[in-house]
């Protein structure tokens, strides 16, 4: 198993508020990551992770999905910024668009995606409106490699978080962002480390498929109700 030892270069692709953008910018900076954001990629001119990374010194590319007449226009348009910066890693952190297939294939094996919820469960949008709408008492997050079909790639990593009594949407959102935060830098690293790879549908790290333990972290027993 060959450990890299220099950085890699990552892109980083975000639409909103960018909190996972700040969780990597500050791992990295803690010296947790080896790797470099070589930039950050918005199709949101108004994204606030924008100034975050300018703020970090990151250069910033604005490539609005409005400017483009439909989906394949733009994910060439996307393809070929990000390819300027010829990164090793292309990481989704709140990236609110649905990729072609093309775009998708481009970056096989080397582009992640953060979702909220314990995938497979609740693909798409409104995940904590739909977790507390089916009762479940358990909820979470997941990172996963992409592949053409929307949230459906080979999951690395998941966390789960408690749904308790009376909570709202916001404050699963303020649940799950945590773990979030703890969960991408870590899988980064991994893969920044030459330790995660795809191989075909499999997620091997350190040369092994991972098992069904070691991609979950479970909540304690206490805070956890049955199903
Ligand atoms: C995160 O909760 C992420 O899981 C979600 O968007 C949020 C972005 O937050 N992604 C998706 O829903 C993708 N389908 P952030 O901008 O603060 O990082």
């Amino acid at each position: 198993m060959t450990e890299r030892t220099s950085p890699i270069g990552l892109v980083v692709l975000i639409s909103g508020n960018g909190s996972n953008l700040q969780a990597i910018i500050d791992a990295i900076a803690a010296g947790e990551i080896p790797a470099q954001i070589r930039a950050v990629i918005s199709n949101n001119p108004d994204a606030y992770g924008l100034e975050r990374a300018r703020r970090a010194g990151i250069p910033v590319e604005v490539v609005d999905h409005r400017d483009f007449p439909d989906r394949e226009s733009y994910d060439r348009a996307l393809q070929a910024v990000i390819d300027r910066y010829r990164p090793d890693l292309v990481v989704l952190a709140g990236f609110m668009r649905i990729l072609t297939p093309a775009f998708v294939e481009h970056y096989a094996g080397r582009m992640l995606n953060i979702h909220p919820s314990l995938l497979p469960r609740y693909q798409g949008l409104d995940t904590h409106r739909r977790v507390l709408e089916a009762g479940d008492s358990v909820h979470g997050v997941s990172v996963h490699f992409v592949t053409p079909e929307l949230d459906s790639g080979p999951v690395v990593l998941q966390a789960e978080v408690p749904v308790e009594p009376g909570d709202t949407e916001d404050d699963l959102a303020r649940k799950v962002h945590a773990e979030e935060h703890v969960i991408y830098p870590r899988v980064i690293r991994w893969f920044a480390e030459g330790r995660l790879k795809l191989d075909g549908d499999r997620v091997l790290l350190d040369g092994q498929p991972m098992s069904d333990r070691q991609r979950r972290i479970r909540l304690e027993p206490s805070a956890a109700r049955p199903d």
